[in-house]
C-alpha cells in the first residue's frame, strides 16, 4: 500500500516542503501504525523548516508536531489498543504524512465523537497553554494576566483556558486579531501601535501578575516592566528569530537553532539578581514531556475531557488537505491567522465523528 508524505529537503522557505509518495510504514516491535487524520500546523513547524528551532531534525525530515488518527495496525509485542481507535500523540516532528508508525507508549485515547481537527488542536497549543497556566504560573481566580500573541494559536488556547480559570485577561495582537481576542474574554492591545508595558500600568494600575511571551530576546526583558511586583514572566518561545536579522533565506551561515537560550539565561538571572522580586521563567513542552510523561499524557487527558464537555472550543483558522502543507504553512508563515491552522485527510471529520 502506498501514502503520501511530505518532507523538508533543505532549511529554507516554503520551497523546501516536498511532497512524496512511497510504500506505507510497517509497525516494528512494539510500534502502532496510526492512519493519520489531522495534523497541526503549528510556528514550530516553519522554524524547523527554516533551521532555527532547537528541536530543528536533520534535513530531510518530515514536519509536524502533533497529530490525531485512528490505530491501523499493530507491531509485535502491542497489546490493550485496537484498530480503529482514535489516538492522539506529539511526536515534534514526522506528523505530516498519511501513516504513521509511534511507539505504543507515544499514544493517548481521544474520546470517541470528537472532531480530528479539534482534538489535535490541544496536544500541542493547549496542553502548552494549560501547562503554563496551572503548573508554571499557578494561576488563580481574579489575577491579571498579560499574553502575547493573544490571537494565535497557544494564545487562544491560553485566553479560553484563562476564561475558564477566572482570570482578567489582556492579549496583545494586530488589528486584525482583536475581535478574537474580546470575543474570548481578552482586553486587546494593539502590539503594532500601543506600548504594551504603559497599557498594562495604565489598565492594572500596579501591572500585571504574569506574562506569557513566546517572543523571546529583549522583548522579554519588556514583559517584566509589565509585571507588578513578585509577578512572573513565563517564556516560552523565540518568534523573533522568524524576523529580521535572526533569520535570512539567503544567509544560512545565520541559521542558528540554538538562538536566543543564552539571552534567555541572561533574562532568567537578571530576574533572581535584580530588585523587585520579578522573575523569568522558561517553558518547554517538550522537555516537560520527556521528563514526566505521565503528566503530559494527564494534562491531555482532562484537556479531551473539557471538549466533550464543550468548555473549550479550538478556533480552526483553516483545514488543508495534507498534499497542500505548503499552502499552510505559507498562510501562518504570513501571520494574521486567528486560531489553529491544521492538515485533514478528506473526510477527516466526517470519519473521526464515526469513529
Ligand atoms: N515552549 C513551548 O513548549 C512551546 C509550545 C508551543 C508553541 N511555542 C511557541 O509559541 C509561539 C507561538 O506559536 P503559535 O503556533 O501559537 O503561533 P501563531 O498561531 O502564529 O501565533 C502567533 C501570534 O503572535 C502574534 N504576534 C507576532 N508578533 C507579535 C508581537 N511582537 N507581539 C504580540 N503578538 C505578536 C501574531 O499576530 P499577527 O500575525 O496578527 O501579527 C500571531 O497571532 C512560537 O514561538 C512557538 O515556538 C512554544
Amino acid at each position: 500500500m502506498r501514502h503520501t508524505r511530505v518532507i523538508v529537503t533543505h532549511y529554507g522557505g516554503p520551497d523546501a516542503l516536498q511532497v512524496l509518495e512511497e510504500e506505507c510504514p510497517e509497525p516494528k516491535d512494539g510500534e502502532v501504525r496510526v492512519k493519520v487524520l489531522a495534523a497541526g500546523v503549528a510556528l514550530p513547524d516553519i522554524m524547523a523548516r527554516e533551521g532555527v528551532h532547537p528541536e530543528t531534525p536533520p534535513v530531510p525530515f518530515t514536519p509536524g508536531w502533533d497529530l490525531v488518527g485512528v490505530v491501523d495496525r499493530l507491531g509485535h509485542g502491542v497489546s490493550g489498543i485496537e484498530p480503529g481507535q482514535m489516538v492522539a500523540a506529539m511526536p515534534i516532528s514526522g506528523a505530516y504524512a498519511e501513516f504513521v508508525c509511534l511507539p505504543q507508549r507515544e499514544l493517548v485515547p481521544v474520546p470517541s465523537g470528537l472532531d480530528a481537527a479539534e482534538a489535535v488542536s490541544l496536544v500541542l497549543n493547549y496542553v502548552t497553554a494549560y501547562q503554563m497556566l496551572h503548573r508554571s504560573a499557578k494561576v488563580k481566580p481574579g489575577q491579571r494576566v498579560l499574553i502575547h500573541g493573544a490571537a494565535g494559536g497557544v494564545g487562544s488556547a491560553l485566553l479560553q483556558l484563562g476564561r475558564l480559570a477566572g482570570l482578567e485577561m489582556y492579549g496583545t495582537c494586530s488589528s486584525r486579531g482583536a475581535s478574537a481576542v474580546s470575543d474570548l474574554g481578552g482586553i486587546p492591545i494593539d502590539y503594532q501601535h500601543q506600548d504594551f508595558v504603559k497599557e498594562s500600568h495604565r489598565l492594572t494600575s500596579e501591572g500585571v501578575d504574569v506574562v506569557f511571551d513566546p517572543i523571546g530576546g529583549a522583548h522579554l526583558w519588556q514583559s517584566r516592566k509589565a509585571l507588578r511586583p513578585g509577578g512572573r514572566v513565563v517564556g516560552y518561545g523565540n518568534t523573533s528569530s522568524l524576523r529580521g536579522e535572526g533569520l535570512s533565506s539567503s544567509r544560512p551561515g545565520r541559521r542558528n537553532r540554538l538562538h536566543g537560550i543564552p539571552i534567555f539565561g541572561v533574562y532568567i538571572a537578571g530576574g533572581w539578581l535584580l530588585p523587585g522580586r520579578k522573575r523569568v521563567v522558561p517553558y518547554s513542552i517538550q522537555w516537560l514531556k520527556r521528563l514526566r510523561p505521565a503528566v503530559f499524557r494527564q494534562d491531555l487527558i482532562a484537556l479531551f475531557d473539557l471538549l466533550k464537555q464543550q468548555k473549550i472550543k479550538p478556533l480552526i483558522a483553516q483545514r488543508f488537505p495534507l498534499a497542500e502543507a505548503r499552502q499552510a504553512q505559507e498562510l501562518l508563515g504570513k501571520g494574521g491567522v486567528t486560531g489553529k491552522i491544521v492538515l485533514v485527510r478528506t473526510g477527516s471529520s466526517v470519519e473521526s465523528r464515526a469513529a
